[in-house]
């Protein structure tokens, strides 16, 4: 399962970069804002350091508009996929774009009927959002689960990208079920690292270590 990273944080991208773990980057309107940049420059800057997909949201609500953005954003480098919202607009703008040879990201999705119509309007990617389900005592997996075999029972090549992902018990099911991609706040991603037993007994190793009066080094 490839990882994404959720965030417009330049920095926190670089460091999780450097170490292997970002095949790709996806933001949002509300990741922008938190980011405090500028929409195109802080994409730009992101598309120099990633090399796999960097979505870019565009923020228009009828077709032509969305079109339009798309475009324009399309245009900061050749790895952004655009990324629209799961509207009948959205998949209008994702059928005229993905014709155009562009990569686009439908995102918002919360139903497997909407994950099999940006299928058929030619999405590279579906970007489901697991954990605002739960919040809504639905179940995000089950979803994942649901496009998984929907796609698989007719070959659609769009790709499944769990989104909203919180927990790490998400990113295990998800990588259990299928999903193609997974894209996670950093934070969620470097909690994957963590684990009650490392801690303890590292801490066993270090004070026994330190018993033997002994230096590697
Ligand atoms: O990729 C979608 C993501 O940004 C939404 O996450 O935690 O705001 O539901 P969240």
């Amino acid at each position: 399962m490839r990882f994404f990273v959720d965030t417009a944080d330049v920095a926190a991208i670089a460091e999780l970069n450097d170490l292997g773990m970002v095949d790709g980057v996806t933001t949002n309107p509300s990741l922008i804002l938190k980011s405090g940049r500028n929409i195109l420059e802080v994409t730009k800057e992101i598309c120099s350091i990633v090399s796999g997909p960097v979505s870019a949201e565009v923020v228009a609500l009828k077709a032509e508009d969305m079109i339009a953005e798309g475009r324009k954003l399309a245009e900061i480098a050749e790895n952004i996929a655009v990324k629209v919202p799961l509207t009948w607009d959205g998949l209008k703008t994702c059928k005229v774009l993905s014709d155009d040879g562009l990569m686009v990201n439908v995102t918002l999705c919360f139903s497997a009927n909407q994950a099999l119509l940006a299928a058929k309007a030619g999405a590279t990617f579906i970007s489901p959002f697991i954990g605002r389900l739960d919040d809504i005592n639905l179940d995000g997996l089950e979803l994942i689960s649901d496009i998984r075999q929907i796609y698989d029972n007719y070959g659609f090549d769009t790709q499944i990208l769990a989104a909203s992902i919180r927990t790490a018990n998400h990113v295990t099911q998800c990588a259990l079920i299928g999903a193609d991609v997974m894209t996670a706040p950093p934070s969620v991603i470097k909690a994957l690292a963590t684990h009650v037993l490392t801690e303890k007994g590292l801490d066993q190793f270090t004070k026994d270590w330190a018993q033997t009066g002994q230096k590697i080094i």
